[in-house]
C-alpha cells in the first residue's frame, strides 16, 4: 500500500492503495463514481473510458500510479450539471438502451470533439472503433456526435 494523490474531476485526492490498483477500481470502489463501469477488464471494450489530461484512457489497464498527479475527469465531471452538448445530443437521439457502455461511449466521443470540431462520418467511426455496445447503438451513437459537434 501506498498514497498516491490524484486528482478527479477536479478536486485532489489522496487513495490508499497498492500501486497498481487499476484507475478504474479506485475511481468506483474508493471515490463511489460508478458512472464507469467495467466490462472486459483487458481494454478491449471501452465502458471504463475516462480522461486523463484530457486523452481518453481506459482506466482498467491503467495503474492508479501512472495518473499521480494528472487530472482525471469521469463521466460526472464531464460536465458540472449533466449538460454537456454530447450529453444533450445522447438525449435528444435517445441513444442508450442498456445504458452499460454510454459512459465509455461519450467521454470516448468528448475527446474527438474536443480536437476536431467538425468532424466526418468516417473519423467518428474510427474513433469510436473501440468501444463496443452489445446492444448495438451504434448508429445512433454517430447520429448525437454528428448533432453534438453541429452545436459547436
Ligand atoms: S473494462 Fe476497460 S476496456 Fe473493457
Ligand atoms: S447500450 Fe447496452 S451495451 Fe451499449
Amino acid at each position: 500500500m501506498s498514497t498516491t494523490t490524484i486528482r478527479v474531476n477536479g478536486k485532489p485526492t489522496q487513495v490508499e492503495a497498492d500501486p497498481a490498483t487499476p484507475l478504474l477500481w479506485v475511481i468506483r470502489e474508493h471515490m463511489k463514481l460508478t458512472g464507469t463501469k467495467f466490462g472486459c477488464g483487458i481494454a478491449q471494450c471501452g465502458a471504463c473510458t475516462v480522461h486523463v489530461d484530457g486523452e481518453a484512457v481506459r482506466s482498467c489497464v491503467t495503474p492508479v500510479s501512472a495518473v499521480a498527479g494528472k487530472a482525471v475527469t469521469t463521466i460526472e465531471g464531464l460536465s458540472p450539471d449533466g449538460n454537456h452538448r454530447l450529453q444533450k445530443a445522447w438525449i435528444a437521439e435517445q441513444v442508450p438502451q442498456c445504458g452499460y457502455c454510454q459512459s465509455g461511449q461519450i467521454m470516448q466521443a468528448a475527446t474527438l470533439l474536443a480536437k476536431n470540431r467538425n468532424p466526418s462520418r468516417e473519423e467518428i467511426v474510427r474513433h469510436m472503433d473501440g468501444n463496443i455496445c452489445r446492444c448495438g447503438t451504434y448508429q445512433r451513437i454517430v447520429k448525437a456526435i454528428e448533432r453534438a459537434a453541429k452545436e459547436a
